[in-house]
Parts: C-alpha cells; sequence; structure tokens
C-alpha cells in the first residue's frame, strides 16, 4: 500500500482537505473564458504572488498563457451554479456571456465573488498532467457574504 498508493484513495485523501471554490477567469488574445478550481494558495506575501493549479488540458491554461494575467473570484455559497458553469466544458466564449462582471487590471471579475485578486502571470511550472501558474497579485479586492465550500466531491455551505 505505502509503495504503490492507489489514485483512487489519492482523490479521496485530498477530499478530505475542505477547501473553497474559486473561479479562474482571463482575457487577451486568445479570448475569454474561466474555469472553476479549488487548486489555489496564496504563496508568497513579499512580493504578493498566489498559485493555481491548471489542468494540462483546461482551455483556460492557453488563454491564461497568451493573456498573461488572471483572476482568482472567491465564490459565494449563492454562486454554485456559476461553479457548475465554470465547471463545464461549455465553449469557453460562452462561460462569461451573460456573467455579471467587471475588468480590473484587464482581468475579468465576476460580480458576486466574496473576493478577488487580479494577477499578472510570472511562471508557469510543469507538474505532472497540471501546470503551476504563479501570479503576482496586482490588484485585490473583498465583496462579502458567505464562501461556498467544496468537500468529498461535493458543494456544501458554513453550517448556520
Ligand atoms: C470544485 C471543483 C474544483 C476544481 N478544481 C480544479 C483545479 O484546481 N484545477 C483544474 O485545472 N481544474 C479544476 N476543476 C475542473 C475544471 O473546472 C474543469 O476541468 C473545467 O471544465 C475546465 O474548464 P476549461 O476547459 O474551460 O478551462 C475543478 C472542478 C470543480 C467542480
Amino acid at each position: 500500500m505505502g509503495a504503490h498508493p492507489d489514485p483512487e484513495l489519492f482523490r479521496d485523501v485530498f477530499g478530505h482537505f475542505a477547501t473553497g471554490v474559486a473561479v479562474i477567469t482571463s482575457a487577451g488574445p486568445s479570448g475569454a473564458g474561466g474555469m472553476t478550481a479549488n487548486a489555489i494558495c496564496s504563496l508568497s506575501l513579499d512580493p504578493l504572488l498566489a498559485l493555481v493549479c491548471f489542468e494540462n488540458r483546461a482551455r483556460t491554461l492557453p488563454i491564461v498563457r497568451d493573456a498573461g494575467r488572471f483572476g482568482i473570484n472567491v465564490l459565494s455559497a449563492a454562486q454554485e451554479r456559476l461553479a457548475g458553469v465554470f465547471a463545464s466544458k461549455l465553449p469557453e466564449s460562452e462561460k462569461l456571456e451573460g456573467v455579471a462582471h467587471r475588468i480590473e487590471q484587464d482581468v475579468p471579475i465576476i460580480e458576486g465573488s466574496i473576493a478577488w485578486a487580479a494577477c499578472e502571470l510570472r511562471e508557469l511550472i510543469p507538474g505532472g498532467d497540471h501546470t503551476i501558474g504563479i501570479g503576482k497579485v496586482v490588484a485585490l479586492g473583498l465583496g462579502g457574504g458567505e464562501p461556498l465550500l467544496w468537500y468529498r466531491g461535493q458543494y456544501r455551505a458554513l453550517p448556520g
């Protein structure tokens, strides 16, 4: 068991790490789009850096690469439907259509997000079947509201 860990158990183990849910947005020469993500992390305070892990097949990855920018939109409990839209394989150009958003530092920021950051892409680092995107935070803000949570493969809300 220890020498050959099971990928299913790997998913289950890390599925026990409860997280929030974010949408990574981007817009540039390759169009606009985004994807739902929970593999995000604050990385450095000086300078301000954040990271996102992109599946190599995510269509958002080339958009981010070409734009050189991305946004991190932390979803509220009221935005579960949006999490579904951005986790889908809807044509990329349709994902942001009809979703209220504004542009901050050339990055689409979704209205109603409880917190957001606009980042300038600094590095793309290979990580197996994913690519780690490191961004320098160039703008930040808070929106208020309760977070959407992800735990063991299901959306949740804070109790009470
Ligand atoms: C809760 C949740 C978290 C996810 N986290 C990630 C993630 O961190 N990185 C990633 O590449 N995909 C993640 N996904 C899957 C992507 O959202 C999904 O593959 C999406 O279709 C990618 O969209 P795109 O191909 O338009 O970029 C997650 C999905 C869900 C529902």
